[in-house]
């Protein structure tokens, strides 16, 4: 067992003094990763982990792979539901496409992990409101989805879809070989607006508004999923994608719907049952 770091020793202290709040650097990095998200909802802070810190979070992903759940459905609609029969059955809400990858949840990771300690520490909380410019933003509480590693093995892909949260933090842990791109659709949908017609141009091949991001181990992304409609591309390489993805939320209490917990990650608590609290009336 590796000795504990830090949380300002498991990213790079140095480059991104994320925990001194008058920093210059840290200044500098706010306003890059603010204009870059003001641009098309997606921001990258390039090698945001420092090497021992990136070598432990790879590894206690590593050791939970066996317990990566693969969901028992492998064809989804984008919104990640059961689809709706009194739609035509080409409308966006019945097309459904493969999703084959899987997830480590929140639960395996103790609080002694590295990834656990991280997500919980509070300077990259305040660091990561300041990026996406809220005053103050909130653990998403949901207990299984809200810090887990995204696991596409050779062959393996996450297809379009939107994201329940507003904000999603990813972290890529280990790239693919080759394929296991990230494409999104910067705000193909509203608050008040599915833009169905929009959705399934691009579910029909459209590929005029899709853009690709290249992403290495190391590299904190930031992306507005709740709106922009993106996937992950198959696999086609010979080692396994690893992606941490931390969701935070702007109102306290969010959680995951029981029917779209259960199906992705294969469990649910006491907390699904009970009320949930919601941003808005999307389908999900
Ligand atoms: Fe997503």
């Amino acid at each position: 067992m590796s000795q504990k770091l830090a949380c300002s020793e498991i990213i790079d202290h140095a480059r991104y003094p994320i925990d001194e709040a008058d920093h210059p650097q840290r200044r500098e990095v706010i306003e890059r990763v603010r204009a870059e998200l003001e641009h098309d909802g997606c921001a990258v802070i390039r090698n945001f982990f420092s090497a021992p810190g990136l070598r432990a979070l790879l590894a206690e992903a590593s050791e939970r792979k066996p317990q990566t759940y693969y969901s028992e459905r492998k064809q989804c609609n984008v919104y990640l539901n059961d689809g709706d029969p009194g739609f035509p059955r080409d409308h966006p809400l019945n097309v459904f496409i493969p999703r084959t990858n899987g997830f480590i949840t929140a639960d395996l990771f103790g609080e002694e992990t590295a990834s656990h300690r991280l997500y919980y520490w509070e300077p990259l909380k305040q660091f990561l409101a300041e990026c996406l410019g809220k005053d103050e933003l909130f653990i998403y509480e949901d207990p299984v989805s809200n810090m887990i590693v995204n696991v596409g093995k050779p062959g393996q892909q996450f297809n379009w879809h939107f994201d329940t949260n507003e904000f999603t933090i990813t972290m890529l842990l280990q790239a693919a070989d080759s394929g296991g791109h990230f494409e999104y659709v910067p705000d193909l949908r509203s608050a008040t607006d599915e833009c169905y017609d929009e959705v399934k141009q691009v579910l029909d091949g459209d590929r005029s508004r899709v853009k690709r991001l290249e992403l290495n181990a190391g590299d904190l992304q930031f992306f507005l999923g709740r709106f922009s409609l993106h996937q992950v591309t198959a696999n086609s390489g010979d080692t396994d994608r690893l992606l941490l993805i931390m969701s935070f939320s702007e109102k306290p209490g969010m959680i995951g719907s029981m029917a779209r917990v259960k199906n992705l990650y294969g469990k649910v608590t006491d907390a699904h049952a009970d009320n949930r609290v919601r941003a808005d009336n999307l389908v999900d």
